[in-house]
């Protein structure tokens, strides 16, 4: 299966895209994960895009399709398939896709469009704790990682700051509109309610999954 999973930021996507890539064995590209570890690896492509991200803005869609376009490149895609976690962003990156995958001979299956009142994402992402080793994200109220644990194993994305929460929300309300409304004229789309509990959004997900494989 090839997938996009999109929604506004803390709507739930790579909690969600977790789920869906061990459930149906496909493979995660998150363009945030990708510009997270070449920060974390100080590389040029970090350096660049670290200015962009702490301040809740797009990083410029040259680099970001060059980096997508390198990864659909790879063996495992055609094999096991894929979920584009957080790209295409832009309709630009929407149309780059479109070339790209129509250039691998892929179609896509579906989108995921995981919807939610705004209004309730500033406290899902300020209260959000990611496992230093693992990765893994967790919440301290919403989904906290066992009763007891020690935060110091714990810490927060630097864009999850209020400061750079709202520029991020202005960013993607303004250009996901576009995008959905591109992928609905195909048909593609499968509007979820962020508005449940974890699991229940996933219920929801693979009700829709299932029908697509
Ligand atoms: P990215 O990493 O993609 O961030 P985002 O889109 O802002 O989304 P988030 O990862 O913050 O939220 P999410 O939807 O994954 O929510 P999560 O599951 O973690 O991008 C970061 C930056 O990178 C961008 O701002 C940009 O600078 C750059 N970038 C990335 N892609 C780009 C592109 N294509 N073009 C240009 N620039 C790009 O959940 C959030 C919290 O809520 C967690 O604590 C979780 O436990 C909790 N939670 C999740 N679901 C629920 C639920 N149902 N109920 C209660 N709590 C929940
Ligand atoms: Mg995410």
């Amino acid at each position: 299966m090839n997938l996009l999973i999109m929604g506004l930021p803390g709507a739930g996507k790579g909690t969600q895209a977790a789920k869906i890539v061990e459930q149906f064995n496909i493979a995660h590209i998150s363009t945030g994960d990708m510009f997270r570890a070449a920060i974390g690896n100080e590389t040029g492509l970090g350096l660049l895009a670290k200015s962009f991200m702490d301040a809740g803005n797009l990083v410029p869609d040259d680099v970001t399709n060059g980096i997508v376009k390198e990864r659909l490149a790879q063996e495992d895609i055609k094999t096991k398939g894929f979920l584009l976690d957080g790209y295409p962003r832009t309709i630009d990156q929407a149309h780059a896709l479109d070339q790209n995958l129509a250039d691998l001979g892929i179609a896509l299956d579906g989108v995921i469009n995981i919807s939610i009142d705004p209004a309730k994402l500033q406290e899902r992402l300020s209260g959000r704790i990611i496992h230093k080793v693992t990765g893994e994200t967790f919440h301290k109220v919403f989904n906290p990682p066992a009763e007891t644990y020690n935060e110091e194993d714990y810490y927060q994305r630097e864009d999850d700051k209020p400061e750079s929460v709202a520029r991020r929300l202005e960013v993607n309300i303004a250009q996901g509109q576009p995008i959905i409304d591109h992928y609905r004229t195909q048909n593609l789309v499968h509007d979820i309610d962020g508005d449940q509990d974890i699991d229940l959004v996933f219920a929801d997900i693979e009700k829709v999954l299932s029908g697509l494989k």
